[in-house]
């Protein structure tokens, strides 16, 4: 005898998932005017993204721990897993028909697509961040930041379309190679994340709207460089170690790649810091690739992203490999750090 009740039987397969993809074109949808050109380069992008993640994940067995044998344009070793990751996203993103600039920290100049491959669309990216991570299988990403040029995409490119403010941008995310591989974006209306399914081979929104806290309880930066410090940097995370009788000192988390130290902050809330210090005195992070992109989700998310003496975003860039201190996170933490900031002025003052 058949059970007509099991065809009842709630089932625990969600059919109805948002894909990145789908995700795209509703809003897309929503958005007046709007060609299809952002859904069509984010595929692109999403898809170099999975074939990195396919290579971070086999790396060990395929051999392609190591170094290439050559350097950045900051001096950086090369990693065979960079270089492929830099081709990927080049070449999907080449292939796109959406781009006409795009600015890799892998090459010393602008990567100008040809005309017969030409969209509106400026993309940055550093394709594998936290390289000194690669080899011992901690966490890696990919940082994205988009632009868009002025006038007729198919012209020449100018200076002034690629060095545009971090508050012109009308995308920015990361991707992260970790426990699982996800997607963190923010289109100008706020952040969601889609982590990938590789039984589908789809990023599927798991954290929608993603928000980070006003305040967390932990604090993230290189304290081996502590000796090279300012006086702020120095002030500000003695008062998370020893903040007074009463209250309880913040935790301390680094990883040493941006991608996994802010993808934390922005979860659990708290503050991730590159200051420059006395032996890099604009820090270490590139303002186009790094810096800009991860301030445009950080604010997206709700938080703050600073340099210290001026909003990130606002900084309009001089060059496409200039650095830039960083210090971003939850509100009332990056406001605690300003506040010394502006304590320590003053009395350099008196
Ligand atoms: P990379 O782009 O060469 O990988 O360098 C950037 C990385 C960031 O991910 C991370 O925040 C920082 O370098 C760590 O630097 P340090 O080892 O000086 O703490
Ligand atoms: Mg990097």
């Amino acid at each position: 005898m058949s059970d007509t009740k099991s065809c009842a039987m709630p089932t625990t397969v969600d059919t109805d998932f948002m894909t990145l993809t789908r995700f795209m074109i509703e809003e897309q949808t929503r958005c007046e005017g709007a060609t299809g050109e952002m859904t069509q380069l984010l595929n692109s992008i999403a898809t170099a993204v999975k074939a990195i993640s396919s290579n971070v994940r086999k790396a060990g067995i395929s051999r392609l721990y190591g170094i290439a044998g050559g350097s950045n344009v900051t001096g950086d070793e090369q990693k065979k897993l960079d270089i492929i990751s830099n081709d990927l996203f080049i070449s999907q993103l080449k292939n796109s028909f959406t781009t006409c600039a795009l600015v890799s920290e892998e090459n010393e100049k602008v990567i100008e697509v040809e005309t017969n491959r030409r969209g509106k669309y400026i993309v940055t990216f550093d394709p594998l961040d936290g390289s000194s991570n690669i080899d011992c299988l901690v966490s890696i990403g990919t940082i994205f930041g988009i632009w868009k040029k002025e006038g007729d995409p198919k012209g020449e490119v100018s200076s002034s379309d690629v060095l545009q403010p971090g508050s012109s941008m009308v995308a920015a995310g990361y991707a992260l190679y970790g426990s699982a591989t996800m997607i963190v974006l923010s289109t100008g209306c706020g952040v969601n994340g889609f982590q990938l399914d590789p039984a589908i081979g789809e990023f599927v929104l798991t954290d929608r709207l993603i928000t980070i806290k006003s305040r967390g309880k932990i604090f993230s930066i290189n304290e081996g460089y502590s000796q090279y410090w300012d006086k702020s940097i120095a002030k500000y995370v003695e008062s998370k170690k020893y903040p007074g009788e009463g209250k309880s000192p913040y935790g301390a988390r680094y990883i040493g790649s941006m991608v996994a130290d802010m993808h934390r902050t922005i979860v659990y809330g708290g503050i991730f810091l590159y200051p420059a210090h006395k032996k890099s005195k604009t820090g270490k992070l590139r303002l186009l690739y790094e810096g800009a992109p991860m301030a445009f989700i950080c604010e997206q998310a709700g938080g703050k992203a600073t340099t210290g003496k001026e909003r990130i975003l606002d900084i309009i860039p001089s060059d496409i490999h200039q650095k830039t201190p960083v210090v971003m996170g939850s509100t009332f933490d990056v406001d605690d750090y300003l506040a010394i900031v502006k304590e320590c002025e003053a009395e350099e003052k008196k």
